[in-house]
């Protein structure tokens, strides 16, 4: 099985971070979300994967290299066309083999042989509350999908389709994407992967589902924050350093420095970070990071970006009220 990562986009809700790294190189629990993907399919036992480059794409090319030996094909892509444009820029890696497409915005929870169970092109799918936001899937009784649709707007389905995609036909998925750009079929302005899935369903092809409970966007600061509380929730007991209390979950990188600070709950100090006399929780310490006298939540912090507060010097009369 070979992965299919598209991770060509801005990520213009996550500026600043994203003015000076591509948005699947922000670190969330401790890594890159790029490298939660990468760590979750070598674990799956996928050793091939193309990924779809675009906005900064050395850095994340580098990134890759550096820290992983399977076989990568970097394909980027030149115009933002949509994500069936960014699919069909990566044909020319696909061969016979199923392809596996996880979209480069989000961590998943979720064992990826249940993708492959049915023994045929499977769709991951979580119910949702607004389904106009995403592409859905329509099921028949047998639970084979009988229609797909990119976000609805009057309603269909509630089933979204979460961005992961087993594709046991690549090459008639190849085909059906060409079709779409070479007929310039779009909605909402884009070529769609979900146009091109419809279309593989009309020429035959048959899809099942598979649950994703566990579906963390990283799109938006909250949404990262969310995703960072929801990852160290499973991860184990972190021994307090000297002089530090630290409230469970966090993230503490071995190699990072914690001084006379309380760190947590739901903090992540990744590599080479250094946290002194500041109370930290709900936040991303990003790499080479520098805070220190400051009390923070709900934050992000870059990396290399220093922050440093003051403690302040106070001469209150009794009964007095001050809140800063
Ligand atoms: C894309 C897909 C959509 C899917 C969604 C999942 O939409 O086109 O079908 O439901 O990802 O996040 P986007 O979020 O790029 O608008």
């Amino acid at each position: 099985m070979r992965a299919v990562i598209p991770v060509a986009g801005v990520g213009t809700r996550l500026r600043p971070h994203t003015y000076s790294l591509p948005k699947v190189l922000l670190n969330v629990a401790g890594k890159p979300i790029l490298a939660h993907i990468m760590d979750a399919i070598i674990e799956q036992g996928i050793t091939k994967a193309t990924i779809i480059t675009g906005y900064m794409r050395k850095n994340v090319e580098s990134f890759v290299k550096e820290r992983y030996s399977i076989e990568v094909d970097f394909v980027p892509q030149k115009e933002s066309l949509g994500l069936g444009h960014a699919i069909w820029t990566g044909r020319d890696t696909f061969g016979d083999e199923p392809l596996m497409i996880i979209l480069g915005d989000t961590v998943f929870d979720v064992d990826l042989k249940l993708a492959e169970k049915s023994g045929i092109s499977s769709i991951g799918v979580k119910k949702v509350d607004d389904p106009r936001r995403f592409g859905v899937v329509v099921k028949n009784k047998e639970g084979i999908i009988t229609k797909f649709v990119e976000k609805p707007q009057k309603f269909v389905s509630d089933l979204a389709i979460v961005g992961l995609y087993y594709i046991a036909n690549p090459q008639l998925l190849k085909q059906s994407l060409e079709q779409i750009i070479k007929n310039d079929i779009q909605t909402s302005g884009e070529y769609q992967l979900t146009d091109a899935l419809q279309l593989m369903l009309e020429k035959g092809e048959r899809f099942s589902t598979f649950p994703v409970e566990g579906w963390f966007d990283c799109g938006k600061p909250e949404t990262l924050l969310s995703t960072n509380r929801h990852l160290l929730n499973k991860l184990n007991h972190f021994p307090s350093p000297n002089g530090c209390v630290i409230v469970p979950p966090v993230f503490i990188a071995p190699d990072a420095t914690i001084k006379c600070s309380i760190i947590g709950p739901y903090a992540t100090v990744a590599t080479g970070a250094t946290v002194e006399d500041s109370i930290i929780r709900d936040t991303i310490i990003s790499d080479g990071a520098k805070v220190s006298s400051s009390l923070l939540e709900e934050s992000i912090i870059g990396n290399n970006a220093h922050v440093k507060g003051n403690f302040i010097k106070m001469n209150v009369g009794n009964s007095s009220e001050i809140n800063y």
